[in-house]
């Protein structure tokens, strides 16, 4: 059985409907798919995932939101080398620049970014919930 693990912030609710269509494409009998509010994550959580997806909206100027989800990515630094992971984040009026500088710091910690990070400009229409729907089942299959 595959560990998929998706760990979010949301602040209104469009990188968790991101996250909802992640784990609806994820889904699928070899899979144990599980959904967390960042606030209700642990490292082992982490260490346990044999797939991970990260979401997390474009706060601040171009950064992880810095009360929750900027600490728990620093705290997993040295456990996601050789993991299988995602990004994904919605965006306001930005240009994605949060999501480029995360992939580049999620890289660098050694983990193996499956695919360039979902980025989807505020709330996803039903496009942007297919395209997520497409990661979630991507991840299944690593
Ligand atoms: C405090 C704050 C800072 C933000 N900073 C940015 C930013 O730097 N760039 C950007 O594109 N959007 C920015 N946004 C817009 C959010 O990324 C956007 O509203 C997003 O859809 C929120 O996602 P959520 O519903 O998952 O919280 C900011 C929003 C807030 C509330």
């Amino acid at each position: 059985m595959k560990n998929v693990v998706i760990i979010y912030w949301s602040g209104t609710g469009n990188t968790e409907a991101m996250a909802e269509g992640i784990m609806e494409g994820a889904k699928n009998e070899d899979s144990n798919v599980r959904l967390l509010n960042v606030g209700d994550a642990k490292v082992e959580d982490v260490i346990n995932a044999n797939v991970i997806a990260f979401g997390c909206p474009s706060m601040g100027a171009e950064q992880l939101e810095e009360s929750e989800m900027e600490p728990f990515i620093e705290s997993i630094a040295s456990v996601v080398s050789g993991k299988n992971i995602v990004l994904f984040g919605s965006y306001g009026w930005g240009n994605g620049e949060w999501m480029t500088d995360w992939q580049e710091r999620m890289e660098k910690y050694g983990a193996n970014v499956i695919v360039d990070g979902l980025i989807i400009n505020n709330d996803a229409d039903k496009e942007g919930i297919e395209k997520c729907k497409e990661i979630g089942a991507l991840l299944s299959t690593k």
